[in-house]
């Protein structure tokens, strides 16, 4: 008998830049031009059925004219679409012409596109590279960052997929003008999360000019330098905490702040709550537990739910839904641990709670729970 030992140490560089302004196409076919993507021959450009027809095809012929070898992949737009089905079909398609090693996606549209060609791209040929061209508000504030790709199966959502990451993305913040209100809501809502869980500057910031992206102009645009800044610091704020825990052990938890329930929340009303919605009383209640322990204080609680409040965004539980359902859901939550339920808290309003032993969750039990459901529809 021989035992052979394989060293396959790596160390991999996997960074990349994000960058964000207006009118980013030509930024985009300057980069691929230039020789962003190495020995790439055929782009593989991955969008969905509204994107394709509001930016979609423009793209498509602007990197034809271009001299660059592409063809246009369109999925049905909305979440239905992101499943193992729809990336087979994908990848059958591909392979029909004849996609190989020396090609590369570029994902165009929201968090939707980006999860499921992202996750096509890290397995087609066992992996090749991928760009992507964030179009909506949640995609710029979180999908963007971390590298996490997935699609969902019946039983679950985001369960099967795997980190890897773009090679650059584009937030174009002019594609935000078509967005309809109910996506900037959405987005809004995982904005709202990061100034909460890391900067309070922003928050005041938020407090000041979130009716900017709420009322269009005249001319039907958003304010630019609101949006500009917006896109930079969810990606600042993101970053700073993926960039410490890329593999999600500790620090990473402090983004599902206000999720818990949150996620507990969506499948109980049948996915009818917008993703955004969720999270807003998933974070209020987060913090009506936070007042009971003394994490945050009154006034930090009325700022946070007012803004809410402007955005359209809900911040109590729907009475339909029965607190025992609710707490018998939150059992499935990925940070349970021992039977227990766990939350990530805010501190005050900028910055999380660190516990014993340096983790960023901690129990909470079925009677604190109760309490503040109480206060909570
Ligand atoms: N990978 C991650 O880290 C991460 C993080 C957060 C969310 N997600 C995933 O992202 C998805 C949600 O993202 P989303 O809200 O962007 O969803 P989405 O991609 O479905 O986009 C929302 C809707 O907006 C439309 N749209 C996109 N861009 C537009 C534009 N510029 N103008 C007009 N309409 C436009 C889409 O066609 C769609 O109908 C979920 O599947 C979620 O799981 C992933």
């Amino acid at each position: 008998m021989a035992i052979i030992h394989v060293p396959l140490k790596t160390t991999i560089d996997d960074s990349y830049d994000i960058e964000i302004g207006e009118r980013l196409f030509e930024r985009l076919i300057a980069d691929l031009s230039g020789g962003l993507m190495g020995e790439v021959h055929r782009y593989a450009l991955i969008t969905d059925s509204n994107v394709r027809r509001l930016y979609g095809e423009k793209l498509f012929r602007l990197l034809g004219a271009a001299g660059l070898n592409v063809s246009l992949f369109a999925i049905p737009a909305g979440e239905k679409s992101k499943t193992r089905e729809m990336k087979a079909n994908l990848e059958d398609r591909m392979i029909g012409e004849r996609f190989g090693r020396d090609s590369a996606v570029i994902a165009l549209g929201g968090g939707v596109v980006s999860d499921l060609a992202g996750f096509l791209a890290g397995t087609f040929a066992r992996g090749i590279k991928f760009i992507n061209f964030a179009t909506t508000l949640l995609a710029a504030a979180d999908a963007s960052v971390g590298g996490k790709t997935a699609i969902d199966t019946p039983q679950a959502t985001n369960l099967i997929g795997l980190f890897h990451q773009p090679k650059k993305v584009y937030i174009d913040t002019t594609t935000w003008d078509t967005l309809p209100v109910f996506e900037i809501q959405n987005g809004l809502a995982e904005t709202v999360k990061h100034a909460c869980l890391g900067d309070r500057d922003f928050f005041d910031f938020l407090e000041k000019n979130v009716d900017k992206l709420m009322d269009r102009s005249a001319a039907g645009r958003l304010d630019r330098v609101v949006c500009a800044r917006i896109a930079g610091k969810n990606c600042e704020i993101k970053y700073r905490v993926v960039e410490r825990d890329v593999g999600e052990s500790n620090l990473r938890q402090v983004l599902n702040l206000g999720h818990t329930l949150g996620r507990a929340l969506e499948p109980l009303l049948h996915y009818s709550l917008g993703h955004g919605e969720a999270v807003a009383i998933g974070l209020m209640y987060q913090m009506r537990l936070g007042r009971m322990f003394g994490y945050v204080g009154n006034a930090d609680v009325t700022r946070v739910q007012s803004l809410f409040e402007r955005i359209g965004l809900p911040t109590r539980i729907p009475p339909r839904v029965k607190p025992a359902l609710l707490i018998e859901k939150m059992y499935t939550d990925k940070k349970v641990r021992k039977d227990s339920i766990r939350f990530v808290f805010q501190k005050g309003i900028g910055a999380m709670m660190r516990f014993e032993g340096g983790g960023y969750s901690r129990p909470v039990t079925e009677i604190e729970l109760k309490k503040a459901l109480e206060e909570s529809y």
